[in-house]
């Protein structure tokens, strides 16, 4: 299990509703923000004074992050003790990134940011929904790097409609040329009760996010970037630590609603909503909403197909002879455990099926 400690705060604000976005996000809800932010603080608070330990990462994410004003953020980020040397992101839409902001960040303990690029091609943007041009990305960087942050994120997608390999290419290319120390690029999924669902003529095609993948993977390599999660590559030293504790099993405390927690296999989650949020928190009331207890299978299940996932792989004695021997082309041997080659990352659902779990 990772050593440290991670919390997540969540900001349920989107200035519009992307069509394929399912996380718990609201468009009519702005004035809340003051309210929303107080009890945050108060659930801190309250999570401090009953002992939680001292933080080594913290994410800030979405929703939009950057929607609140920067100083209001950070004096809700006040609030959490962190360990030395604590990773602390937040998750920006690049038309809202101004150098005041960035530097409001810096100021406030923030020292990493994670910027929701998805494409640099404008049809593609405009088939995502979403609302900045790619010049808007270029400008955010570059605030990014006058503010002095040493690390940061680019998101990008593949796989919208009307996305050409040539598109995706370009924006392949465009993210190098930004030369970002970490970049997470996920094929487009179809959430279950998003607008994209009921469209499935504009669904993605499996060969296609293929290909995309292979690209990606290629020139990112040439340049520097590693694969280190099927989604996410890197420099060195600039992989994320907020996801390795998730990936590793660490232990995380939720602030805001729809936010997960985890303590040593008991999952829980608050209520949906940032108005029962407020109500609950502010009554002096705990915000969970349910929770659920993973038994020692569960736990170890999920700890290899979370880890089969990551280059630091899992024990050979997870998968049994014949299925290495059978998924030779999927898997290879690096310093004693178990790997996905690109091949078999591009099949990782299917090899993960094959994960022996017994206790
Ligand atoms: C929840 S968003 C929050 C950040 C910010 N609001 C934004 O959209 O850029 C975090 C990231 O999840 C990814 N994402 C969200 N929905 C997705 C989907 N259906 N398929 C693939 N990636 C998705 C996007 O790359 C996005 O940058
Ligand atoms: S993808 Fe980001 S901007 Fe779009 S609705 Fe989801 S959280 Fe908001």
């Amino acid at each position: 299990m990772h050593p440290g400690f991670g919390v997540y705060v969540h900001i349920p604000f989107c200035a519009k509703k992307c069509d394929y976005c399912a996380f718990a996000t609201f468009t009519d809800r702005h004035q809340l923000t003051s309210d929303y932010l107080a009890a945050m603080r108060k659930h801190i608070r309250r999570s401090v004074a009953n002992g939680m330990p001292r933080a080594s990462s913290v994410f800030v994410g979405g929703g939009t992050p950057t929607l609140v004003p920067a100083n209001e953020l950070m004096s809700v980020l006040e609030e959490i003790p962190l360990a030395i040397g604590a990773e602390v992101t937040v998750e920006c839409n690049p038309d809202d990134i101004t150098l005041v902001m960035m530097q409001t960040f810096r100021a406030g303990g923030v020292n990493r940011v994670s910027i929701g690029v998805q494409s640099t091609v404008d049809h593609v943007l405009k088939s995502l929904g979403r609302t900045h041009n790619p010049e808007n990305v270029q400008r955010a960087v570059s605030y990014v790097r006058e503010a002095g942050f040493k690390t940061f994120n680019l998101d990008i997608i593949y796989g919208a409609a009307g996305e050409t390999v040539d598109d995706w290419s370009r924006t392949v290319s465009d993210v190098v040329a930004l030369d970002p120390p970490h970049v997470s690029a996920y094929g487009l999924t179809v959430e279950p009760n998003t607008a994209l669902a009921t469209q499935p003529t504009r669904h993605p095609d499996d060969d296609d996010q293929a290909d995309k993948y292979i690209i990606v993977d290629e020139v990112f390599a040439a340049n520097g970037l590693t694969n280190y999660e099927i989604s996410n590559w890197a420099k060195p030293d600039h992989e994320c630590e907020h996801n390795s504790l998730y990936w590793q099993q660490g232990n995380y405390e939720g602030f805001g609603s729809a936010a997960h927690a985890h303590q040593d296999g008991r999952r829980w989650w608050n209520v949906r909503t940032p108005e029962r949020y407020i109500e609950l928190v502010m009554a002096g009331e705990s915000p969970e909403s349910s929770s659920e207890t993973l038994d020692a299978q569960t736990r170890k299940r999920e700890a290899l197909q979370l880890l089969v996932r990551t280059r630091e792989g899992v024990p050979i004695n997870s998968f049994s002879d014949a299925d290495r021997e059978e998924m030779s082309e999927l898997l290879e041997q690096r310093e004693g455990q178990i790997v996905l080659t690109r091949a078999g990352r591009l099949l990782a659902n299917e090899v993960a099926l094959r994960l022996i779990d017994t206790v």
